[in-house]
């Protein structure tokens, strides 16, 4: 396997863990077994000198296909804890795990990544980080408090393309940055919902919430993009939310006019659209549609003083490179010529790891980082920045679109902090 530049992902932070042997093995524990957890542990066990001592999961099947993987990769079989939904809790506390991978429902994220911070383990958690603005501080304090990092899982900040982009704008292509979009646009009522039209407990939040509740991939890209946290931050955001008119369409379409989810209120708009203003006057738009039918879509846009990439144009226009004065020309010589560090040195069969290869590559830079008790990837301060999107669209849209304020999780440190994300070489 093609070992990636651990400086790559260096950044001059030092953590305080305590210095490890790494001649042994990184040993990761599991938390949430279900679809997401399953994916990820199936990439963990592929990485060299990955092992899984401890898998977690409400449900003992899901633990039971859980093992029965990591026993395929020619690992022992992981113990198993499944009494409760406080069993991770006992997982955290084993001795023998560098750290804690947790692909649970969203309410469970920030108290399972604290509690793998104060038992020592490094924590990545999945997207969202956290729910509310108090779970996003409860992150940065024990992080702080405890020098154990915590990654949120955004493994959209890993793809090719958002990383080629990534590059252009280090090299001055695109001049200074003033303006992104980006979306999550994936129509999603499926997932919300089973095949009797019952939700599942993400469908649920569509009958009690009002916000944008995944905006962290459409994020990801355009945080390092535009040097959030280093050198600019989040400072207000509004957001507005249609009416639901989706979920009903497709339940009564579906299931026929008595289908008794009918009968419950839906809350959730079905196209939300945030747009945040920076302490340095740049904007962002989010756009959150997860109900109506319609194809997959991130729609990263990102413009600048020298020029602008389009995702959804496939295309890009730099001033003075161009051919043609004020025309797109297509990205695919951009993405070549700029390709990233991380997709020049990953394995041959990287597109087969998990959503094409970004989830290889943010577990790989997790495993690096935990193997070399340094800093993550992406750090917490990141992590909560996407994640507080989701607590402060609800409280926008709850005021009419009112503009609210951003915190600074940085507590100023955003003013000289250094771009980290994936340093090219
Ligand atoms: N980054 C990505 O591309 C991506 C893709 C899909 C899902 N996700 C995220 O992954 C997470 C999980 O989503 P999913 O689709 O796998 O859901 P899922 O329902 O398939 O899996 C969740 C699992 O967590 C288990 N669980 C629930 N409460 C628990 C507890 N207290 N302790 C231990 N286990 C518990 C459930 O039994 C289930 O097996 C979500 O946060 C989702 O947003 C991320």
């Amino acid at each position: 396997m093609a070992a990636l530049g651990i400086s790559a992902f260096q950044r001059p932070v030092k953590a305080k863990v305590p210095t490890a042997d790494t001649g042994r093995p990184v040993r990761i524990g599991v938390v949430g077994v279900g679809g997401r957890g399953y994916s990820l542990l199936s990439i963990l066990a592929g990485i060299e000198n990955v092992h899984i001592p401890a898998l977690c999961d409400i449900r003992p099947e899901r633990v039971a296909i859980g093992q029965k993987l990591v026993t395929g990769a020619g690992q022992p079989e992981p113990e198993g804890y499944i009494q409760d939904d406080y069993a991770y809790e006992k997982l955290c506390a084993r001795e023998d795990l560098d750290a804690v991978i947790i692909a649970t429902p969203w309410d469970w994220h920030a108290r399972m990544a604290v509690t793998a911070m104060k038992a020592g383990k490094y924590a990545g958690v999945e997207v969202p980080a956290a729910q509310t603005l108090e779970e996003c501080w409860e992150l940065v304090d024990t992080t702080e408090k405890t020098g154990v990092p915590c990654m949120m899982l955004e493994n959209w900040s890993f793809r090719r393309d958002n990383l080629a982009v990534l590059n252009m704008i280090r090299a001055g292509l695109l001049g200074e940055t003033v303006h992104a979009h980006c979306a999550y646009a994936h129509d999603c009522v499926t997932y919300f919902c089973d095949a009797e039209g019952q939700p599942r407990w993400q469908g649920e939040y569509l009958f009690t919430r009002n916000r944008d509740p995944y905006p962290t991939h459409g994020l990801g890209p355009v945080l390092s993009w535009m040097d959030i946290n280093c050198g600019d931050r989040f400072d207000r955001l509004t957001t507005v939310a249609t009416e639901p008119f989706g979920l009903r369409h497709y339940l009564q379409k579906i299931f026929g006019p008595d289908h008794p989810v009918l009968r419950r209120p839906v809350t959730q708009g079905d196209v939300v659209t945030t747009i945040v203003k920076t302490v340095k006057g740049k904007t962002i738009v989010i756009t959150n549609d997860m109900v109506l039918p319609r194809p997959y879509d991130n729609r990263w846009l990102i413009q600048g003083t020298g020029g602008i990439y389009s995702q959804e144009h496939g295309a890009v226009y730099i001033e003075g490179r161009s051919p043609k004065s004020h025309e797109w020309e297509s990205f695919a010589s951009y993405q070549k010529e700029f390709e990233h560090a991380l997709w020049r040195n990953a394995p041959a069969d990287i597109e087969q790891r998990g959503h094409g290869g970004p989830d290889y590559l943010e577990l790989e830079g997790f495993v690096q980082a935990v193997r070399a008790k340094g800093p993550l990837p992406l750090d917490i301060y990141d992590s909560v920045t996407m994640s507080s999107v989701v607590a402060l669209s609800e409280q926008s849209i709850a005021q009419g679109g009112a503009p609210v304020e951003c915190p600074d999780f940085t507590r100023g440190r955003w003013e000289t902090r250094k771009p980290f994300f994936a340093l090219d070489m």
